[in-house]
């Protein structure tokens, strides 16, 4: 079979500003992730590359460009799965680290733990070698003008997810060429969140899942409304029972904005390589690339195409 890999940077209200830096940040991130599967890499390789590309951009909300929480500080969240085996790793709350998707994959690997939160996750970064940076390297001037402006959360969630316009999180999903699926999430979660606050992303079966019986999942969007309905599980029960990566993904968000009036969006994979990119919120930047050809989006229902050059 053929490998595919999908990924998002986030689905919310992207101001016109940012557009055509999303939709460039998520076509490298794709190509990045697919030149691993195509050099012989498995998919949990692919999804850790494609997420730390868009981690060191800073139009994303992850690693480089995060938001910045109710004190002005960033914490940061992220999640990796490997379908194979369901082994995965977390971190939560962690501060001054580029690329938390790299530590969660430490404490998947390197520890007998899932997910390792605050001041352990970041002495479990020092501990395996994995150096800081200071605050102000991951700040954005975009994101320190929008804490400047933008001081209330739940404005701001009104405005991003619900009605218009904070950032949200990254992620992908691939399947290689052996059947074996896997996702990776990173965000930096929503502006002006409490100190401590997490949301969805790092959580198992929320902000991602990978099984190679059903298929993987990456979510976006408003993290306490996933977290509710555990978005990435509800969207491969679906799968389960018979429906496409498209259906799925569409019940599933239809059924957060019905039960909490949530709003967000998934990128998804099923081990035969279907898969969708889907969202409620206004936009979502997303690219796939299946064989050589590279999807990418923004707005609802407009999907684009080019030659995949690696
Ligand atoms: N979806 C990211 C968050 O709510 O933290």
């Amino acid at each position: 079979m053929s490998a595919v890999l999908v990924v998002h940077g986030g689905a919310w209200a992207i101001p016109d500003e940012l557009a055509k830096a999303s939709v460039e940040g998520v076509k490298s991130a794709a190509r990045e992730g697919s030149s691993v599967l195509k050099g012989g890499g498995n998919a949990l390789d692919a999804v850790e590359a494609a997420v730390r590309v868009m981690e060191d951009n800073t139009v994303f909300n992850a690693g480089h460009g995060a938001t910045l929480n109710i004190d002005g500080e960033v914490e940061l969240d992220a999640f990796i799965m490997d379908g194979r085996t369901l082994a995965s790793g977390a971190v939560s709350s962690v501060k001054n680290i580029t690329n938390p998707v790299s530590l969660a994959r430490a404490v998947m690997e390197k520890t007998s733990h899932v997910m390792l939160t605050d001041r352990g996750a970041n002495l479990f970064a020092e501990s395996i070698g994995i150096s800081t940076v200071p605050t102000e390297t991951l700040v954005s001037e975009y994101e320190r003008k929008e804490w400047e402006l933008h001081k209330n959360y739940i404005t701001g969630v009104k405005e991003d997810f619900g009605l218009k316009r904070a950032h949200d999180t990254v992620g992908a999903v691939a399947v290689d060429c052996a059947g074996n699926v896997a996702c990776a999430t990173s965000t930096g979660g929503i502006r002006n969140k409490m100190v401590g606050r997490v949301g969805d992303s790092p959580i198992i079966g929320c902000g991602g899942y990978a099984d190679n019986l059903s298929g993987a999942v990456s979510c976006t969007g408003h993290g306490e409304s996933i977290l509710k309905v555990t978005l990435a599980r509800l969207i491969l029960s679906h799968m389960d029972q018979g429906k496409s990566a498209a259906e799925a993904s569409e019940l599933s968000l239809q059924n957060m904005a019905d039960r909490v009036q949530g709003a967000g969006g998934a990128v998804v994979v099923s081990p035969s390589g279907q898969w969708a990119a889907t969202f409620t919120t206004e936009r979502m930047a997303w690219a796939a690339v299946e064989q050589d050809v590279l999807w990418f989006g923004l707005d609802p229902n407009v999907k684009q195409k080019e030659k995949f050059h690696q």
